[in-house]
């Protein structure tokens, strides 16, 4: 199919404005013309949202009820959104988030996670820490109690573990497994990545080939996995698409306060002390109280070089609907590749924006999401439930020979 044309963006808008009440806006041009001068026109004025209101990447749709308990008590935006993920976080059964979170390649889990705080303006962020579970209110304490904003690595455990965190083994059985299995396929890092020159394209449906073929690379998964075809398969799902899996939530109380958070065990097989876009204030999160919030997950290291949730927030301050402003953060991901849907169908890139109003949105790079099979959502509670949402997408096929 066609790249995600002006047309289409039209559309796109239109399918948000029904889902989140916003208004709809034109592109100016259109990606396919080369330029990267692109303007948007806003239509109409932002319409009014519902509030209160809690929006989440879609592995957040069950956690949602534990933070808007809090806000409908009248308790803050943050203990809301911290007190959502925190269910993710300890849910051993996501691999890509806390507790189970598969490791990196030298099987230990590390995690990155940001906060940040509307109505006071402050934020606290914590990067590649080992063996502490809840690292979103981490994130907080770095906030609450210290005169920094980020902390990392090993230093980031011993503060968890002088604020009173409980030290442990992040690392599941399920996840231990599949980290061997990783290991026994020979996949690694250590190479120039889609942005280089230097890099080789090889589709997913070859690489599973020549892994199905590898008659020792196959009994030695079946060995690992104790000859669990679910455990198989998900193993083989990893070691040929490593997941960037995290969990963004954003929540707004009926005075209009908001605040958000992002947490993550990163890239599957990632090198040690690799740090995603989850704790990167203005990439994995950014709020401003005057405005709204914004998150992200997918493949961090593409929203870093377009600093994706500060870039929403801006849009969102001009009058941009934050389905369009999401729409916008993804054209630049898009345009860092020319377009290439080759490299770009290599990642997930999923954007979330709420305003202040409560008005909501998000945006996938395609239309279909981690499961191919399934449409790219994202998960809103208005007070009533928490539901899933189609994303707004930038590109309808995912691209290349992926
Ligand atoms: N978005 C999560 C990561 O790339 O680490």
């Amino acid at each position: 199919m066609s790249l995600w044309s002006r047309r289409r963006f039209f559309l796109t808008s239109l399918a948000g404005t029904a889902a989140a009440g916003t208004p709809s806006l034109l592109r100016a041009s259109t990606p396919e013309d080369g330029s990267d001068a692109d303007v948007f026109v806003p239509q109409s004025a932002p319409a009014k949202g519902k509030r209160p209101v809690m929006i989440s990447s879609a592995n957040g749709v069950h956690a949602l009820q534990k933070g808007m308990d809090i806000l409908k008590s009248g308790g803050d935006t943050l203990d809301a959104a911290v007190a959502a993920v925190t269910v993710v976080e300890d849910d051993p059964n996501d691999d890509s988030v806390g507790y189970g979170g598969l490791p990196n390649e030298e099987g230990e889990v590390e995690l990155d996670a940001s906060v940040m705080h509307g109505p006071t303006r402050r934020a606290g962020s914590v990067a590649s820490v080992r063996r502490i579970k809840n690292v979103a209110r981490l994130a907080k304490t770095v906030m609450e109690r210290t005169n920094h904003t980020m902390i990392v690595g090993d230093g980031a455990r011993r503060f968890a573990v002088a604020e009173g965190f409980e030290e442990m083994n992040l690392l599941t059985e399920h996840s231990r497994k599949i980290w061997l299995a990783w290991k026994a396929s020979s996949s690694f890092n250590w190479r120039p990545g889609i942005d280089s020159p230097e890099w080789v394209s090889r589709s997913a449906a070859a690489r599973k080939e020549d892994y199905a073929q590898h008659e020792v690379f196959q009994e030695r998964l079946a060995m690992i996995c104790d000859h669990d075809p679910a455990l198989m398969a998900r193993a083989m799902e990893v070691i040929l698409d490593p997941p960037t899996g995290t969990i963004n939530c954003l929540a707004v109380n009926d005075k209009g306060e908001i605040s958000g958070t992002t947490t993550t065990s990163g890239l599957s097989w990632k090198i040690s002390g690799r740090v995603g876009d989850s704790p990167i204030i203005g990439a994995g999160l950014y709020v401003d109280g005057d405005v709204g919030g914004a998150g992200s997950t997918g493949k961090g290291e593409e929203n870093i070089k377009i600093s994706g949730g500060h870039t929403i927030v801006e849009m969102m301050r001009k009058g941009m609907s934050p389905n369009d402003a999401c729409l916008e953060a993804l054209h630049r991901v898009a345009r860092n590749y020319n377009n290439d849907k080759k490299k770009l169908g290599t990642f997930h890139v999923y954007f979330y924006a709420l305003n202040k109003d409560g008005v909501h949105g998000s945006a996938s790079l395609w239309r279909n999401g981690y499961d191919p099979n399934k449409r790219a959502k994202y998960a809103v509670h208005d007070g009533t439930e928490g539901k899933l949402v189609e994303c707004a997408a930038y590109f309808d096929e995912i691209g290349g020979d992926q």
